[in-house]
């Protein structure tokens, strides 16, 4: 990221401008912009101390775990219990292949996003708001916290709670709302299928995540990234960590996006019909760091727009009173507690004042 860029520019108004636009990321595109504007530029050095993707090493395969035989092969099932245990502890994160949805309608989703964002634009700007998102079900916007980062990404988003309230049918656009509604029904059955492997994985029956209420609350984010005249200047999105239980993500095939592991950037090439699960900050919490929830980011490309559909189980800012800590049966004098108890909205509260975006947060949280 290169640049020197000076910190005199008058950042609030330019961003205020590009907000009033109500046409993102792809707006700017669209003018046919051959430098990005400089909210988007992100700073010369990095200062995190995690190496670059290594261009000269074999990649290393995250793993992709085959679940044929979850529901009706009992020898297969203990297999892939054992897989997505070393996974969740090691990785943080794992694709799953023959996972039950079928393949038309991950592709018809992501047409369905891309429909959204590519409609006209008259009709789209009546969803764009900065109004929470109780306000409205649907909401769509550049950068959920725009005028709170540093830098903008290249990005633009529609997010939708669906769980544990599913919107009526005319609360959602009519130009993705058939797929909108058919993915949701799939991805929440896969969600609890997940939930219940990484339950047992734990050593725990197959049902405690989900009493727990780590499947109660869904949001679907349907994400659009423009290809981008100036890619090395500017990230897609930039590194976090989910402060979700877990999050199921679908991707195109353009790639870009990246995972952090041993300290180091590795890229996630995607895999044709498959689907990523990725622990969050908060089953890292519930599970006492025994499953890691893993930094990630999506880097900007020339080629574009690359789709990706980001389904998040938690229950958002919902004011459910359900308190959070390490689960009693994963504790021993040898593995004491690490955290104190936290609701959901807490959690995120936290995040939000603290403007951290991912699992840094957990400290706030430490015994
Ligand atoms: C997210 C996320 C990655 C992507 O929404 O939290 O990390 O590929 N998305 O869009
Ligand atoms: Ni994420």
């Amino acid at each position: 990221m290169l640049s020197n860029i000076s910190k005199s520019y008058d950042r609030g108004s330019e961003l205020k401008a590009f907000d009033d636009t109500k046409a993102g990321v792809k707006g700017l595109v669209d003018a046919g912009i051959a430098k990005i504007p400089r909210i988007f530029v992100e700073p010369a050095t990095d200062d995190t101390g995690i190496l670059p993707v290594s261009e000269g090493t074999p990649k290393v395969h995250a793993p992709v775990i085959d679940l044929t035989g979850i529901h009706d092969d009992p020898v297969r099932r203990k297999e892939i219990i054992q897989e997505v245990g070393d996974a969740s502890e090691k990785w943080g994160f794992f694709q799953v292949v023959n996972h039950g949805i079928p393949l038309d309608v991950l592709e018809d989703m992501l047409t369905g996003v891309r429909n959204f964002h590519e409609q006209d634009f008259d009709e789209k700007k009546m969803w764009y708001t900065r109004k929470p998102i109780s306000w409205r079900k649907l909401v769509y916007n550049c950068n959920f916290n725009l005028y709170r980062s540093s830098t903008t990404n290249w990005r633009d988003t529609f997010n939708v709670p669906v769980a544990p309230s599913l919107p009526k049918p005319e609360e959602l656009p009519e130009i993705c709302r058939d797929i909108l509604l058919q993915f949701i029904k799939e991805v929440q059955k896969l969600g609890c299928s997940v939930l219940e492997l990484l339950s047992e994985a734990l050593g725990l029956p197959k049902e405690r995540l989900i009493e727990l209420g780590c499947g109660e609350g869904l949001n679907i984010l349907g994400h659009y990234y423009p290809g981008c005249p100036e890619p090395e200047l500017t990230l897609g999105t930039s590194r976090h960590s989910d402060p979700t239980f877990i999050t199921v993500l679908l991707q195109d095939l353009t790639g870009g996006l990246q995972f952090v592991h041993n300290n180091q950037w590795f890229d996630v090439p995607p895999c044709p019909g498959a689907l990523l699960v990725n622990i969050g900050d908060l089953l890292q919490l519930i599970t006492n760091d025994r499953f890691i929830s893993a930094e990630h980011r999506v880097i900007a490309k020339h080629v574009g727009p690359r789709i990706s559909v980001a389904c998040i189980f938690y229950t958002g800012l919902n004011p459910t009173l359900k308190r959070y800590q390490p689960i009693q049966e994963l504790l021993s004098d040898d593995n004491p507690p690490k955290y104190g108890k936290t609701t959901v909205k807490d959690y995120l509260l936290c995040c939000q004042m603290n403007n951290i975006f991912g699992k840094d947060a957990l400290s706030y949280f430490k015994i």
